[in-house]
């Protein structure tokens, strides 16, 4: 599929409406995703990135149909992961002479995993590529957004920034365009591809974000290297900049897992006492084993706390909360308050470790949790009312 975007500048990408899991099973996306790739031409011509390995030969072939081969006189790889480099070893297997633009750490990744000894032409932040009829890029380090190799291109001419993941959503549509679909599921999609992709490096990444906030680029139109292009870019411009400081919205989430629903009972007697202490508070809770790892992480993103339960099991906690634990430790979320409970036979270590992995994950833990011996009995679960309530004081 192929559009226009602006004069010159078109669209070569591949929309995956089937995909449901990405980065192996690690990450969902509900919604699909796109692949986007792009023709710019002047006198030359650039293609900026490519697709996902398995659509590489679908690619090129319909790309033949767009363009002869021979005259993409360059290849700029903004970002070295095989879903938009994936194609790159076909084309080039084909025309080889044509040269790759991309960062030190780009042929690293390239190089690293494609194993080939292409033309690499490295670039630094303000190198530019004139292709002519006034169609010139600039390259912009993005290092950490999201990995080291990650670079941005801005086509002056035209006020686009062609800006790899960042700014990206999975999210297949047709148009691709922001203003063609539903504007809640984009800015929900957009958030969890920030919450689960940009964040673990969001300090880092925050002072490339505020030099392209501060940066007197004319930005007319983002096109990212997945989802539907931005035509109103101070959409997702503010909401980066929302979601790179601090960010929590007056929401509190409690995960839990369970064996015989003990710590349903204890989720759901914390939840009373939030709904209680403070009746305008979202509350959301969440079986960690029954819902999407990915989408109950988004809803951690966006709370300004979450409490976390397990029965105690094989002297740890359930497979789910441990899957759980171990991304939030990873993903560096915005600091949050939060909490454990657990219920347990002969041993609260589920408790104990998910206090820890808590921390480890840099939130602040309130009070020291409820745990239930056994079931828990009407003196637990008014404990856990108590304990929801004095949580919620001490996060408002
Ligand atoms: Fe969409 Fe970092 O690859």
């Amino acid at each position: 599929m192929s559009f226009e975007i602006t004069e010159g500048v078109s669209f070569v990408g591949k929309i995956d409406w089937e995909l449901r899991r990405f980065h192996g099973d690690e990450l969902s996306t509900h919604r699909g995703t796109s692949y986007n790739s792009y023709l710019v031409r002047g006198d030359k011509t650039a293609l900026i990135d490519s697709v996902w390995t398995p659509f590489a030969d679908e690619f090129v072939e319909k790309l033949r149909k767009i363009i002869d081969l021979d005259k993409i006189d360059f290849i700029v790889a903004n970002h070295g992961e095989p879903d938009h480099s994936g194609a790159l070893p076909k084309l080039l297997d084909i025309q080889p002479e044509i040269p790759v633009y991309c960062t030190a750490n780009g042929k690293k990744s390239l190089a690293g995993y494609y194993g080939k000894d292409w033309d690499f032409r490295i670039v630094k932040t303000g190198d530019k590529l004139d292709l002519g009829e006034g169609k010139e890029l600039t390259f912009i380090e993005a290092t950490m957004l999201h990995w080291p190799d990650t670079m941005i291109t801005y086509l002056e001419s035209d006020g686009i920034l062609f800006s790899n993941d960042v700014f990206g959503q999975h999210f297949a549509a047709e148009p691709l365009f922001d203003d063609a679909v539903e504007a809640a599921d984009l800015e929900y999609e957009a958030l969890k591809y920030y919450a689960n992709i940009i964040s673990p490096f969001a300090k880092k990444a925050r002072k490339k974000l505020d030099a392209i906030f501060q940066a007197d680029l004319n930005i007319k139109m983002i096109c990212p290297a997945h989802g539907v292009i931005w035509k109103n870019p101070n959409k997702i411009l503010d909401l980066y900049k929302k979601w790179s400081s601090n960010y929590a919205e007056d929401q509190i989430t409690i995960v839990y897992d369970t064996m015989y629903g003990s710590d349903r009972l204890m989720a759901e007697a914390i939840g009373e006492g939030i709904a209680e202490a403070s009746p305008n508070t979202k509350l959301k809770i969440f079986n960690a084993a029954r819902n999407d790892k990915n989408d109950i992480i988004t809803e951690i993103f966006r709370s300004k706390g979450a409490l976390v339960g397990s029965p105690t099991y094989n002297g740890g906690v359930l497979g789910s909360i441990a899957a759980l634990l171990e991304e939030l430790v990873g993903l560096h979320l915005p600091p949050k308050k939060a909490g454990a409970f657990c219920s347990y036979g002969w041993s609260p270590m589920s408790h104990k470790i998910i206090m820890k992995r808590l921390e480890e994950a840099g939130f602040e833990i309130v009070g020291a949790g409820v745990k239930s011996l056994w079931k828990p009995d009407e003196k637990i679960l008014d404990e856990c009312r108590e304990f929801g309530a004095f949580f919620m004081r001490e996060t408002d």
